[in-house]
């Protein structure tokens, strides 16, 4: 089954073709990313404006590269939220309008289903459910705990920021460009991450919660405090302090679902370096999977055609979209 996919929740332009969920024949990502490093954000009316401008050409491309034919297509996919609501607008209607003209069935995704789904793209292995999956982005921070592709119950989640968005805040606070992810990791890779101590949110309470508006605001304090300190050692002291409440969070919650041997990690901040080596240890005993390429830990329509794909396989006739 060849499923076209389409993603616009914020402020990528994505269009894909999955075959049966796994084999990605082509994933082209058009971003407006860039026009935002200044600006400390996304300003969604801009990132719609640049989505209407790119949609078509990236389909073009989406089926040159994957070497079909709209003939071959067996459904079309689109991501129906959460998202930036004119940006995700552009998606669904372009989508529909095409499902429709080609008389094709529709399937509606949620954006983290998407996300869970990142793992399959090109996996080899089977999936041993059930499974935890860490969300981790700039809209949401999130644990699931799955007993098949697309049934999963969430056991945790963050209590105000996502850690994608304290990493995107604290950029801005140590002057550094939009998206803070890959800013602060590239700034902080020099520095040394003991220099400076951050409180560790939520310790002492019964919960698999995280929470990163406090380190945000420690951080805050942390650069008007030390003027004339060595920023590199902030954000690397920052970047550790993020990096140790998912772990602190995860493992309690590892602990005590002790049925499960499988962890997935996805979304844009599963592609940081300082995470991946810091849970490389600590999760010695289980099967860990990421997204297999960079480019599928951030937004990306593959993810969408291929969370499509499973709930047909699991769901039937359904996931198709009334329209
Ligand atoms: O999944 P994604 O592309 O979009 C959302 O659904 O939010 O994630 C974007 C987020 C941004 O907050 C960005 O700063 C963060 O992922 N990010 C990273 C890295 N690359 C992207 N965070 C930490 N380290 C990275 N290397
Ligand atoms: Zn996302």
């Amino acid at each position: 089954m060849k499923i076209l996919a389409f993603e616009t929740s914020c402020d990528e332009t994505a269009v894909s073709v999955v075959e049966n969920g796994i084999t990605v024949l082509s994933s082209v990502i058009s971003s407006s990313r860039g026009s935002f490093a200044e600006m400390g954000g996304v300003i969604p009316e801009q990132a719609a404006r640049k989505q209407v401008e790119f949609i078509l050409p990236a389909l073009t491309s989406a089926l040159q590269q994957a070497n079909v034919t709209i003939m071959d297509i067996d459904a079309i996919a689109v991501t129906k939220g959460p998202g930036l609501l004119v940006s995700l607008l552009v998606g669904v209607t372009t989508a529909r309008t095409l499902a429709s003209i080609w008389n094709k069935p529709l399937i509606g995704v949620n954006h983290t289903l998407g996300h869970m789904h990142s793992t399959l793209l090109g996996l080899k292995d089977t999936i041993q459910f059930p499974i935890v999956t860490l969300s981790i982005s700039g809209g949401h921070t999130e644990l699931w705990l799955r007993d098949s592709h697309t049934i999963a119950k969430k056991i945790a989640e963050t209590r105000d920021d996502a850690v994608g968005e304290a990493f995107d805040k604290g950029a801005k606070l140590l002057g550094l460009p939009y998206p803070g992810g890959p800013a602060i990791s590239a700034f902080a890779a020099t520095g040394n991450s003991n220099a400076y101590m951050f409180p560790s949110p939520l310790r002492g309470e019964n919960t698999f919660d995280w929470s990163f508006s406090g380190l945000k605001t420690a951080l805050r304090y942390t650069i008007r405090d030390n003027e004339d300190a060595n920023k590199e050692d902030i954000a690397a002291s920052y970047e550790a302090a993020l990096c140790q409440h998912l772990q602190t969070q995860l493992l309690a919650a590892l602990a005590e679902h002790s049925e499960v041997q499988e962890v997935h990690i996805v979304g844009g901040v599963s592609a940081n370096i300082r995470l991946r080596s810091l849970l490389e240890e600590s999760l010695e005993k289980y099967t860990v999977q990421y997204p297999l390429k960079l480019e599928y830990c951030t937004d990306n329509a593959a993810m969408i055609g291929s969370a499509a794909y499973f709930l047909v396989q699991e769901q039937g006739e359904a996931a198709y979209e009334a329209f």
